[in-house]
Parts: C-alpha cells; structure tokens; sequence
C-alpha cells in the first residue's frame, strides 16, 4: 500500500501485522487527495466531528473526501468530555444508519481525543466492524490518543470504562490544525508528550526540557520533531503489546492519579491531559518515595510540567478524607487488579515499571501533592 506524500510529510508505521498502518505528520494533508491513498474507496464516508471543530475544518475535509468517495456525510456532536456517553455515540449510529450507510462505509474522526475515542468505538461496533481514520486535531489527540487503537466512552462510574480495542486504518497528524487550537489544550498536549520521556527515553526528556516554550510557540520544527518521535515510541510500545497485556500499561504514567482526579472533579472539569501532567507529578512522588528514583526527579519533572502551563499541584477531592477519595476512584482504575491498585512507576529516567504500592505511602504521596 503506497502512499504518496508531500516530501516534507513524516511518516510512522505502526506494525500489527494485517492492521498496520501509518501515521502521516505534516501541513495541508486535510486538503490533499493523496494523503489518504491508503483507505478503502468506498462509496460513503462519515466524517465524524463536534461543534467546535466541524465549523473549522469539516468542509475542507469534505471537498478531499469527495474526490475519493461518491457520498461525503457528517454528523456534528456536542463537544466535550462530559459528553463522551452512550446518548452521543448513539449519534453516530443514527446518523449511519439514517444515511443507509452499508458496511464499506468508512468512519473519519475529526477532531480531539474525545471525537477519536467515540468515533473508533461506533467503528468497531457498527455492522460488527467498519473502517475509521484518526484525523486528530489536538496536539494531545496527534501524540498519544490518535494512535494505537484504544476506543471507548466513559461510564459515570469510571473513565473509559466501555470500549474496545480497534485500529484505525490511517492516522493523520496535520499540524496547521494546531494554529486555533486554545493554549491551554495546547499545554494539555505537551503534557502528554513530557510523558514519553521518563518512561521510555531519558534524552527525550532532555529535549522536551529544552523546547518546552519553542513548543508552546508552535515552532514548525519542534513541533514535527516532537508529534514525531511520541508517535514512535507509541508505536514501539504497541507494536510489542497492543492489547496491554504487560509493558502498554506504561503509557498509562501519571493516568492512575489523573483519573482519579478527572472522576473526582467531574469529567470535563480539569482537561484529560492537564490530570495526566499533575498525575505524572504525583506517580513520581510516589516513585521517588519508593526509592526506584533519584532525588531530584519530582522537581525536575513538576518544573517542565509547570513550564508546559499545566497544573501540578492536585486538588482536593473532599474535605474530610480526600486521600481515601482518591484511593477509591483509583480503584476503579482499569490497571488494577482485585480491587489493588497498580500504579506506573519510573524507575530511573526512561524506564517505568507498574506495580502496587502501599496505601500508607499513597495517602502521604497524596497528602504532599494536593493544594491549599
Ligand atoms: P478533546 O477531544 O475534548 O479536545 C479538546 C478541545 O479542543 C475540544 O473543545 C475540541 O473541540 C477542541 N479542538 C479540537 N481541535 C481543535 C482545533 N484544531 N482548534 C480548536 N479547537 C479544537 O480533548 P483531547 O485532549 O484531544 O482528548 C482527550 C480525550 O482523549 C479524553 O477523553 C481521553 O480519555 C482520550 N484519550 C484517549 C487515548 C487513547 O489511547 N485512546 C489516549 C489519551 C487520551
Ligand atoms: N494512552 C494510553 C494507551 O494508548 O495505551
């Protein structure tokens, strides 16, 4: 499967044998043809986007679309976390279904995280299975939620509770989508590309350290070095356990207390990567509390994740025992196993290990963590 691309356009495979795929990082792709070479000409396409996004860049996505696709539809939903639920993933299949959409039509999600997630899901569902392509428009969606095949919606009982494991067929990260994107969603993004570094590539963390502002800036450059090589070691990381068997659990760093922290606030309150940025503070708390790190690191972590402009002090989840509160929704973690919690820890910068921790320590982790 040949897919031509501008010179300038990065490319990533991922390798899952009969469900690899690509993931394309550069300017313009939305507006090229060729950029989607790889997916299947069906007759109906869905582009699947919100009400922020859709108004952005849905049409220039739809004048691509229908020079590879006899019927071009779209299905806006209303954005944000606390709308990715049953009722708006219901959405999508109404909109199929009204649409007489058959079982070659292929899903496009256009949008962040939360577009992505539920758009995967309503593919891997639909008609027992059809096509989806991740066009993620968040710096967060292009380095970490876009790829590797994790689709789902969230229970009020937990995040990302209900879901399914179902690869995209492509994945394009076209950074000029980046230029409206809101600071703060910006800096919910870098969060998630700091992450890459202590679980996976000390001098990673060096290089985000020192382009953190450049980032901040949307520097062309440093923007396609950095979507690039999160996008590689996710790759690396799949490509070796796609179902979380084992080592996939460390790209979960810092999700532990940030979970707990997004259920404990209320989905949409605090944003999934800024719970992730002040998480990854706390998990290296812990680590370091634990001694499988150099004193030092939870500074050094919490000043590029300050830098970034994402929170690192947690909030207070209840007045009386909020450290028991945290411990319940951690709980409720999809890593945890008969009720003990299993959390992503670094052991030493670029390498992360996932295991319990005792209670007594956690609460004074938490304790050391949270605000006011
Ligand atoms: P999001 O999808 O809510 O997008 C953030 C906001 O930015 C939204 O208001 C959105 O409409 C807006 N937006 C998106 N692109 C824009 C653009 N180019 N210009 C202007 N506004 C734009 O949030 P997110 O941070 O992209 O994703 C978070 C979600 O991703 C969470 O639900 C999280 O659970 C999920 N996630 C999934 C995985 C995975 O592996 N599947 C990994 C990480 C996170
Ligand atoms: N974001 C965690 C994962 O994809 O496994």
């Amino acid at each position: 499967m040949e897919v031509v691309s501008t010179p300038a356009t990065e490319r990533v495979e991922i390798d899952l044998g009969d469900r690899s795929y690509p993931i394309l990082i550069g300017e313009g792709l939305i507006d090229d043809p060729a950029t989607f070479d790889a997916v299947p000409r069906s007759s109906d396409a869905l582009i699947v986007t919100n009400t922020t996004v859709g108004p952005l860049y849905a049409q220039r996505l739809e004048a691509t679309l229908a020079q590879r696709h006899a019927r071009v539809h779209t299905v806006t939903l209303p954005d944000g976390e606390a709308f990715k639920h049953w009722q708006t993933l219901n959405l999508i299949f109404d909109a199929l279904l009204e649409r007489g959409c058959d079982r070659k039509t292929v899903l496009y999600a256009l949008g962040g995280g939360v577009v992505g997630d539920m758009t995967g899901f309503a593919a891997a569902c639909y008609m027992r299975g059809v096509p989806f392509v991740q066009v993620p428009t968040t710096l967060l969606a292009q380095v970490d939620s876009s790829v590797g095949g994790k689709t789902g919606i969230n229970h009020p009982a937990g995040k990302n509770m209900i879901g399914a494991f179902y690869q995209p067929r492509l994945v394009v990260c076209d950074l000029s989508t980046l230029a409206t994107l809101p600071p703060r969603e910006l800096s919910a993004g870098l969060a998630e590309i700091i992450k890459y570094g202590p679980i996976a590539d000390a001098a990673f963390l060096e290089w985000t350290e020192a382009h953190v502002d450049a980032l901040r800036a949307l520097d062309r450059p440093a923007l396609v070095q950095a979507v690039r090589r999160s996008c590689e070691i996710k790759a690396e990381v799949v490509g070796q356990d796609e179902r979380e068997s084992g080592l996939r659990a460390i790209l979960n760093f810092g999700h532990t207390f940030g979970h707990a922290i997004e259920a404990g606030m209320g989905y949409g309150e605090w944003l999934h990567g800024e719970a992730v940025g002040c998480g990854m503070v706390m998990a290296a708390h812990l680590s370091q509390r634990l001694g499988l790190v150099e004193h030092g690191f939870v500074e050094r972590l919490s000043r590029v994740v300050e830098r970034a402009g994402v929170p690192v002090r947690a909030p207070r989840l209840d007045a009386t025992d909020n450290a028991g509160r945290y411990l319940d929704l951690m709980r409720v973690d999809k890593k945890a196993e008969a009720g003990e919690i299993r959390f992503v820890l670094i052991d030493g910068v670029g390498r992360a290990v996932v295991r319990p921790a005792p209670d007594a320590v956690v609460r004074e982790v938490i304790d050391a963590c949270t605000a006011g």
